[in-house]
């Protein structure tokens, strides 16, 4: 999992929310799983701001904290975008040159799988087949699916959203 370099914007609510959940589960055996879970409904993600929070009021090493949000798929250290760019690489998808439409998106927009744009637009999800084979290969872009994909429609395609 790639660390996110999107500025972080926690508020102090947020802040306080999370303090409050630690509160509840401090001292408790096994508390750093539900204290993360509850954290990443907080923010969406688990950055390292968020960790280090964790950290100081747990009294659990950052490296501990880190290591289960990297080992856990169900922990995100990036957060979402506005858009959600997933591309197929399913075997049909693949075959049919979606490598190439991957490498594409990432070129343009400066990410890999499961980064985010620092400005927070788009996200980037390779995903396995999505039921479509007989579009291959398959780009959806916030729910809209896009067939037939090739390279040089991808820049096309993304500045449609705004
Ligand atoms: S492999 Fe891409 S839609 Fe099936």
């Amino acid at each position: 999992m790639k660390v996110s370099s999107v500025p972080f914007k926690g508020t102090k609510d947020q802040e306080a929310k999370l303090l409050e959940v630690i509160a509840k589960y401090k001292g408790q055996k096994g508390a750093l799983m539900p204290i993360m879970q509850e954290a990443q409904n907080i923010y969406g993600y688990l950055p390292y701001q968020v960790q280090k929070i964790i950290s100081d009021e747990t009294g659990i090493p950052i490296e501990k904290i880190y290591g289960v949000a990297t080992f856990y798929a169900q922990f995100s250290m990036s957060p979402k975008g506005k858009y959600i760019v997933a591309v197929c690489l399913g075997t049909a998808c693949y075959v049919k040159g979606a490598g190439k439409v991957l490498e594409e998106v990432e070129a343009k927009l400066g990410i890999g799988d499961g980064e985010c744009t620092p400005d927070g637009k788009f996200s980037l999800e390779v995903c396995r087949c999505v039921g479509a084979c007989g579009l291959a290969p398959v780009m959806i872009v916030a729910g809209d699916v896009y067939g037939k994909m090739t390279p040089d429609r991808v820049e096309g395609i993304l500045a449609k959203y705004e």
